[in-house]
């Protein structure tokens, strides 16, 4: 199963990746140390890594695991992703916004579509995502979708920005 290549929201344009996207990726988010401050993966130095992720990303598509959305305006402005992994019955998710647009209910309004979209699929049941502790903006968009805090995962993640020690996360979700 494979979700639509584009998913249309009020403000937003869900849509696959493309190489192209690599310049406005690079300059929006992946060099930004503060935006992945709390990530799992450092600062991209240059434009070659941004592209070599997006071609993992265009790539995994053609499987059934894991497909990166670009998260662009209406006017196809990119500010920032989603990333869905499938696993069986369940869905996991990553994402990420620029800081320009950060405080807008863009990614709260990102997260309800896909999980909008994952319950509409017979075999989905549940959708979750796990974040640092101390990650507040993304514990308060999970909250505003109406995913619980399930349980604390201690030492669970390295988080290489902040520690090359684990750190716990939380884990929420929302089942169907
Ligand atoms: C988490 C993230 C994706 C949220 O994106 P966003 O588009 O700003 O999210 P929204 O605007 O939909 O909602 C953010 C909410 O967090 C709140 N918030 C943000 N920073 C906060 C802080 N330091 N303390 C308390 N609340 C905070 C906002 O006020 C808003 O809640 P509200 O609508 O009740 O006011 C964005 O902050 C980001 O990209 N962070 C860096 C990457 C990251 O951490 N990704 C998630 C990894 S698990």
């Amino acid at each position: 199963m494979k979700p639509l290549e584009k998913i249309e929201t009020e403000r937003l344009i869900l849509r696959k990746p493309r190489i192209d996207d690599a310049p406005a990726v690079f300059a929006g988010w992946v060099q930004d140390p503060e935006v992945t401050h709390f990530l799992t993966w450092r600062p991209h130095e240059n434009i070659g890594q941004t592209e070599s992720m997006l071609a993992r990303a265009i790539s995994a598509w053609e499987g059934d695991v894991r497909f990166l959305f670009m998260i662009a305006l209406k006017n196809d402005d990119l500010i920032g992703k989603i990333e869905l992994r499938i696993e069986g019955h369940r869905m996991e998710l990553g994402y990420v916004m620029s800081r320009a647009y950060q405080g807008r209910g863009y990614m709260t309004e990102t997260v309800r579509a896909i999980i909008d979209w994952a319950f509409q699929q017979s075999n989905i049941y549940r959708v979750y995502a796990t974040t640092g502790v101390d990650n507040i903006a993304s514990q308060r968009v999970m909250e505003k979708v109406g995913m619980l805090r399930e349980g604390l995962l201690r030492k669970y993640i390295i988080h290489p920005n902040i520690s090359d020690e684990p750190r716990d996360s939380y884990i929420y979700a929302i089942v169907k």
